[in-house]
């Protein structure tokens, strides 16, 4: 089905004419004889729209739910998932939830700080989790409700959280310490933590929404790039990136939102089968994204002229040191608060 833009910018209706008059009386009258009709309601309509290919965790857990809430609503609920920024992007998607022309979207973490929720840059903080357990630690805790909450303030009603995994860097060189990095225009996704990471290690951040990176490198705008395997492998960026660096440096997660008046719109009996399906497409997709993570790191192993480089711990424990100062800098920006909140988190476990 083509994207419908249409609905943010609805064009100016026009006088009709009386041909156009009539011929929608006689369809309304069609409408009233035709059997059965009336009787059953237009099926809701929720379009999920994402950025990344259909072969990743976010992907995979959009046709999960697409499927569940088919079975389970067959007729009362149509799920159109739109997967590669084929309606909406990174530059206009939160845009088009809050005006309605899209009902769910599964942005990253990362950009919601664009949407003006910054607290969710706290994930972004370099070598802050060892591992998806910790992240799980926070996502499913207080903190993780708070912050789902705050997407309220934004008019997003904020529903669960997917893991995509841990980001590993790429460019033309191996980027094992601070110094390989000196210089290189690396992209990222978005301002604030990301960008002062990139610089605590000499690099020049460039935001650039997710569809755009594969132009920027095949045009040299951008030389570098940070994104867990399934996303890298996906997008084709092995062709303009011959080394591909295991710094496992970041976290990258999404949280799944929806229009809130469309939600509140949907029947109660429809909206738990959406509550629950959702519920389950997050469970699946959050137990496949380890397995799609191994599957990418092995392909690219397998794929000729692309060299993995795997990091020593004390390769790791250097970069790690240079990023310190972006973990102060964001205590500073948001407030001790929520830093120490996730800190504590993680120590409980
Ligand atoms: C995504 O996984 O949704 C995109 C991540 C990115 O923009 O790098």
């Amino acid at each position: 089905m083509p994207p419908d833009r249409s609905t943010l910018f609805p064009a100016a209706p026009a006088r009709p004419s009386r041909r156009v008059c009539l011929g929608a009386g006689l369809a309304a009258a069609a409408t009233l004889v035709a059997p059965g009709v009336l009787s059953q309601p237009a099926p809701v309509l929720l379009r999920l729209s994402h950025v990344v290919a259909p072969d990743t965790p976010k992907g995979q857990m959009a046709q999960h739910f697409q499927a569940l809430v088919h079975e389970r609503a067959s007729g009362r609920i149509r799920v159109s998932v739109y997967p590669d920024s084929s309606l909406w992007g990174d530059d206009d998607e939160m845009e088009a939830l809050r005006l309605g022309a899209v009902e769910m979207l599964a942005p990253s973490l990362s950009k919601f700080g664009m949407a003006g929720v910054p607290e969710f840059e706290v994930f972004d903080l370099p070598y802050l989790f060892t591992d998806l357990a910790q992240v799980r630690r926070v996502t499913q805790g207080a903190v993780g409700r708070e912050l789902l909450q705050r997407l309220g303030r934004q008019q997003m009603l904020g529903l669960g959280y997917l893991d995509n995994g841990f980001k590993q860097m790429s460019a033309h060189r191996p980027l094992r310490q601070p110094s390989d990095l000196e210089g290189l225009r690396m992209r990222v996704q978005a301002p604030g933590v990301l960008e002062a990471q990139m610089q605590a290690w000499g690099a020049q951040p460039i935001v650039l929404p997710f569809a755009e990176t594969q132009r920027a490198l095949s045009s040299g705008l951008v030389e570098g790039t940070e994104n867990p395997l399934s996303n890298f492998l996906t997008q084709g960026l092995a062709t303009w990136q011959p080394h591909v660096s295991l710094t496992r440096h970041g976290y990258l997660g999404y949280a799944v939102v929806a229009n809130p008046r469309f939600w509140n719109s949907v029947p109660r009996a429809d909206r738990a089968v959406l509550t629950t399906a959702l519920a389950e497409a997050l469970a699946h997709g959050n137990r496949l994204s380890a397995e799609l993570d191994r599957q990418a790191l092995h392909q690219l192993r397998q794929t000729p002229g692309v060299q993995v480089h795997d990091l020593s711990d004390a390769e790791r424990a250097a970069l790690r040191q240079a990023a310190q100062p972006v973990h102060a800098g964001l205590r500073q920006r948001l407030g001790a608060g929520l830093v120490d909140a996730v800190h504590r988190a993680l120590a409980a476990g």
